[in-house]
């Protein structure tokens, strides 16, 4: 039959998306007084359509029932068209709950305006590209890209621009979203109440890699904080190379890398890739893949094949160059 087989489709629909869902990623657990604000709506509103339905559907199922032609009746049935006292009563009720629902929305957007910027604020740039953020810090100086640190408990105040299409920002956990749009500065505002890593994601279709667009938001402990910016800040180990290592960076930076990507202190300037300068200090790349040994290998051999139709997908390097390639990788932290 084939309700059955809907049945079936909706349950299989649903038992996916529940395992492959991150079950953190969601805008009912949230992290930040922002989000909670806007859940709280959600709530409200939910609920009083819930009521709503249920009274429709009962009165509804009441006056059907009542309403029948009873056997051996040969009159019709009684007729209330026209009664104004109805007519205003479901008229006032709608208009009463519109009104409410005014009020609400209303005092939620003040509730979640951004605050005026204070001492101890922290203002980060995120520039859309596709298919990756890049994170700029210019107070810090901070240029990174896939992973966004904040310290908790702060005010963050974000700048939003694109360099190519409409992308929209939106860290579920900590606040709604809001479009990238290229040409036009838009701007919001976050906020993290507790340490702990929530997933974004890009949410305006942007492409074919439109759903590898994540990016993780770090909020950390004030010292925690400090330190990784610290990090940021400093130049790289001024270790010497190994010889595969350096092999390896001759390859990046005499090679065609340099055309897109920066690294600080080398020659490297590029500005359409992530910035490199402390890659394997990130736990994700390319907006969204773990940035372990098997991904960075398969990216660096034909990175097409992990994320079709990313810019250097024509790039491909060949198995003896990936080797160094990924050691000298590996000493950007
Ligand atoms: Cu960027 Cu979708």
């Amino acid at each position: 039959m084939a309700w059955r087989k809907w049945i079936s489709l909706i349950g299989f629909s649903l038992l996916l998306a529940g395992c492959t869902a991150n079950p953190a990623t969601t805008t009912f657990n949230t992290n930040s007084s922002i989000a909670a604000e806007k859940a709280q709506l959600f709530n409200i509103l939910f609920w009083m359509g819930v009521v709503v339905f249920l009274l429709v559907v009962v009165l509804l199922t009441i006056a059907v029932i009542r309403g029948r032609r009873k056997p051996g009746d040969t009159t019709e049935p009684f007729q209330n068209h026209g009664n104004v006292r109805l007519e205003i009563l479901w008229t006032v009720i709608p208009i009463l709950l519109v009104i409410f629902i005014f009020f609400l929305t209303v005092r939620t957007m003040n509730a979640v305006a951004a605050p005026p910027r204070e001492n101890g604020d922290l203002t980060v740039r995120a520039i859309g590209h596709r298919w990756f953020w890049e994170f700029q810090y210019p107070d810090l100086g901070i240029t990174t890209a896939n992973e966004l640190h904040i310290p908790e408990d702060t005010n963050v105040h974000i700048e939003l621009v694109s360099v190519d299409v409409i992308h929209s920002f939106w860290v579920p956990n900590l606040s709604g979203k809001i479009d990238v749009v290229p040409g036009q500065q838009n701007s919001m505002w976050i906020r993290a109440d507790n340490a702990g890593t929530f997933m974004g994601h890009c949410a305006e279709f942007c492409g074919i890699q439109h759903a590898n667009m994540h990016f993780n938001v770090i909020a950390d402990d004030a010292s925690t904080f400090q330190a990784w910016v610290e990090g940021q800040q400093a130049g790289l180990a001024d270790s010497t190379l190994t010889d595969l290592e350096a092999q390896g960076s001759k390859i990046v930076t005499a090679g065609v890398c340099a055309g897109c990507h920066a690294i600080d202190g080398t020659n490297m300037l590029g500005k359409t890739g992530p910035n490199l300068t402390h890659l394997y200090s990130r736990s994700i790349f390319a907006g969204g893949f773990e940035l372990n040994d098997e991904n960075m290998k398969q990216w660096l051999r034909d990175s097409g094949k992990l994320k079709p139709g990313n810019l250097m997908a024509g790039i491909r390097l060949p198995d003896d160059q990936i080797e160094a390639v990924m050691a000298y990788l590996k000493t950007l932290r």
